[in-house]
């Protein structure tokens, strides 16, 4: 899509239907967001927030706005677009035209309904920008009806400690996300279909650290393999950091542009990255430049 327009794209409007195995513990935190103005669900990649939200979502007995934000999406324009659509979609006819908060929060305020969820997921990804700003404000501003969630692998730039004064804000964090050993159990039985025995769900509970895609991972690495193999992976599966470099390898830098992706393997073994030392280690020139971006 042209970088900074506002058509919408219908697919990040729609909750992902997801499979996975219901925790009740994690449902209970998120279930006390009612009280809430906003749930915020800060994690790094690959934590299950996205299944979480899109759980929540899918069995909220109250219509849930949705969308999921991507850093072209920058703009105050486009970040009013996708929202004005999306509530559009879970509350029906509302007033359109979004071109500030301003409208945004009035025609919120014409729906004569109690009580509805506007999901954003993946809000790292407009961090410093003016969307963000737009959402912070269109917290403020809209009526007390809306209730928002977020998802994010970072903390959002708002003012959260004048939400947290005021108990506005629920916090779940990578540690409420973690798998306890008694959930890994449960995954690999109820959920994977390939119960583990009781010392290797120890271990793997151990290396992983409880990481939804650390487990995820190993379930697809031992899928339909013998159990001495399945033994095998286990030992040389290493340790929750270098898990987490494979699946950031495969899940983010691959997205990244290819010379990007070039430029952060190449300097990797760097300690210090400055300009001038990766321009000397690559033996190129404007390093400055890419460190920038
Ligand atoms: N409750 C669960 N049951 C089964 N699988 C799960 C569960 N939670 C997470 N997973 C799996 O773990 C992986 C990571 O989860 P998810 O995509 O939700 O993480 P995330 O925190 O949104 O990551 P990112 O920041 O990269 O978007 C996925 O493959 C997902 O299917
Ligand atoms: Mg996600």
């Amino acid at each position: 899509m042209r970088e900074g327009s506002t058509a919408v794209v219908s697919a990040k409007v729609l909750i992902p239907q997801v499979q996975s195995l219901a925790r009740e513990r994690v449902d209970a935190l998120l279930g006390r967001i009612w009280q809430h103005r906003v749930g915020l669900v800060v994690a790094p990649a690959g934590s299950g927030k996205s299944t979480l939200l899109a759980g929540f979502a899918s069995s909220a007995n109250v219509p849930v706005a949705w969308y999921r934000a991507e850093s072209w999406d920058a703009k105050t324009s486009t970040l009013l677009s996708h929202l004005q659509s999306a509530f559009t979609a879970a509350l029906g006819p509302i007033p359109n035209g979004w071109d500030s908060v301003e409208t945004a929060a009035r025609a919120l305020e014409t729906w004569p309904g109690r009580r509805a969820l506007l999901v954003i997921d993946d809000l790292h990804t407009l961090e410093d920008s003016p969307a963000e700003l737009t959402l912070e404000r269109l917290i403020d501003y809209a009526p007390p009806t809306i209730t928002f969630l977020i998802g994010s692998r970072a903390l959002p730039g708002f003012n959260l400690s004048r939400l947290r004064v005021s108990g506005s804000l629920l916090e779940i964090g990578s540690e409420d996300l973690r798998f306890r050993s008694w959930e890994v159990e449960r995954l690999f039985r109820d959920f994977y279909r390939a119960p583990l025995p009781p010392e290797e769900l120890a271990e793997l509970a151990r290396r992983t650290e409880g990481w939804a895609a650390g487990l995820q991972l190993f379930h697809l690495a031992t899928r339909g393999k013998s159990p001495p193999e399945r033994r095998r992976i286990l030992t040389a599966l290493g340790s929750r950091s270098r898990l987490t470099r494979e699946y950031l390898t495969r899940n983010v830098l691959d997205q990244l542009p290819a010379d990007l992706r070039w430029f952060l393997v190449r300097t990797c073994v760097l300690t210090r990255l400055t300009g001038p030392i990766c321009d000397a280690f690559l033996a190129r020139s404007a390093s400055q430049q890419v460190l920038e971006e």
